[in-house]
């Protein structure tokens, strides 16, 4: 009797060995392993309460101390500027990211845009590695081959663009367009009177102090004033309001083909051409901000190939082209093309070899048909999938956006609550984000499986569940 005990006490501590085992070779597992495990609990944890709402807390490890003390530093250290969630992001690999701790995140946010091609990208980690073994910097008083290389390759691809101008961020790529359209006024001898710029509410155009005039909002203006002078604002997508507005004092009109923070709203089929006909009538600048809403994320490499007849002066471009890497790129069509001259403005990193290697792979890659489809098909997936949910949960007025930059507005009952379902959704395994407080915001890796995202649907649906009942 004895021995049999002991022999099962045996065998079950040795099947509890395997088990922790499996369970710490899963943090290093490829992710569709971990999808699996990630997909497996999921639906044991809801099987039984199914779309109901009342889901049991998806359980997650136990906070550990060097978590907490890097969550402490954070937050003695930072400014105010931002709210981290508690998370320490430790890893990524395609679509999944992986805390110190070891939980795994279906990543629906891409770092706000950022990493289309998911994360630990092999083929962006070797030519940046190859590019680090040769030079880092030169500035641009000297030519490296990457940024030459990469803007013949944005001005071919973008089939308007003469020149380009590189930088680090968004922001530095809309204030080099608003700089051009200013100068491309003042050359032709419009007095400072003659060079406003037209933006629409709801936009978001950066954060420096002339985008952040631009960006028609004033929740991101407030405290900051002064703020520039020669920035007026239009109602987004308003026919009439914007014919009224564009006259011989204006130098450009400047919009999002999809607002990305103000909401995910694409613009009006028709409308994109009403401006630019505007523009071409009064000789403004068309400038075209694809920070967000470029490189692929709309199913199009520029969101504008899909508004017949549009040609822009300029487009602004950051976030995906670097897949992870900070850069951002003005491109100038021929009416702009000769606007900067030496010294007109500059930047020490823009158009560093690092990123713009790095750049070089992305944008190839972008442009491969399947890549696209894949951004239309699974940008579908994901609109379904939303409607599936509003239809047994009913939680949305409407559900927006184009290819995988989709955005979900919550019903009065629930405004306000964008950041509690996305704080929600992190403590299921999902991360996601917010446009404003009534909108939630999906922007997963282009490169995203149908399983990947089937997965964090799961997660999305159980968050929902969790905070409806929670109400
Ligand atoms: C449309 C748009 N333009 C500009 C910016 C500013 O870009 P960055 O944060 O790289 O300066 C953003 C950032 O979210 C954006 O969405």
């Amino acid at each position: 009797m004895k021995k049999n005990a002991k022999l099962k006490s045996d065998k079950k501590s040795k099947k509890e060995k395997k088990k922790t085992k499996a369970k710490l070779k899963l943090v290093k597992k490829p992710v569709k392993k971990a999808i699996k495990k990630g997909a497996k609990k999921a639906v044991k944890k809801t099987a039984s309460k199914k779309t109901t709402g009342a889901a049991k807390p998806y359980s997650q490890k136990p906070m550990s101390k060097a978590t907490r003390a890097l969550l402490e530093k954070g937050r003695a250290y930072y400014t105010f500027a931002y709210k981290p969630r508690d998370i320490i992001v430790d890893r990524g690999e395609g679509a999944m990211v992986w805390d110190l701790d070891g939980n795994n995140y279906m990543d629906f946010g891409a770092g706000i845009a950022v990493t289309g091609l998911g994360h630990h990208n092999k083929e962006l980690l070797d030519v940046l590695m190859k590019q680090a073994k040769k030079i880092w910097h030169t500035s641009n008083i000297f030519f490296t081959a990457p940024p030459v290389l990469l803007c013949e390759e944005l001005v071919k691809a973008s089939k308007f663009a003469k020149r380009v101008f590189l930088t680090n961020s968004g922001g530095e790529a809309n204030e080099a367009a608003i700089k051009l359209a200013r100068k491309y006024a003042a050359d032709k001898g419009r007095t400072p009177e003659q060079r406003d710029i037209i933006t629409f509410h709801g936009s978001f155009h950066g954060r420096t102090l002339a985008t952040v005039t631009a960006t028609a909002q004033p929740k991101y203006q407030q405290g900051f004033e002064p703020l520039p002078g020669g920035f007026r604002y239009c109602k987004f997508n308003d026919f009439q309001a914007i014919e009224q507005m564009v006259n011989g004092n204006t130098c450009a009109v400047m919009l999002e083909v999809v607002q990305g923070e103000g909401g995910i709203t694409p613009v009006a089929p028709g409308f994109l051409k009403h401006v630019q006909d505007l523009c071409h009538k009064h000789d403004a600048l068309l400038i075209l901000d694809q920070v967000q809403c470029g490189m692929g994320r709309t199913g199009h490499l520029f969101s504008h190939f899909a508004e017949e007849g549009v040609k822009p002066d300029i487009v602004t471009m950051a976030k995906a082209l670097g897949g992870g890497m900070p850069i951002g790129a003005m491109l100038v069509g021929e009416k702009g093309e000769n606007t900067f001259q030496f010294g007109s403005h500059g930047s020490t990193f823009g158009g560093n070899p690092l990123a713009c290697s790095v750049a070089r792979v992305v944008l190839k890659k972008l442009q491969t048909p399947a890549l696209i489809k894949n951004v239309r098909e699974r940008g579908k997936q994901l609109v379904d999938a939303l409607k599936g949910l509003d239809a047994r949960h009913g939680l949305f007025t409407e559900v927006r956006g184009r290819g995988l930059m989709i955005g979900a507005e919550l019903k009065p009952a629930y405004h306000g609550k964008a950041g509690d379902i996305a704080e929600m959704a992190r403590r299921q395994g999902l991360l996601m984000l917010q446009a404003g407080p009534n909108v939630l915001r999906f922007l997963p890796p282009l490169v995203i499986t149908q399983k990947e995202m089937a997965e964090g649907i799961k997660r999305l649906e159980r968050s929902l569940g969790l905070f409806i009942a929670q109400k």
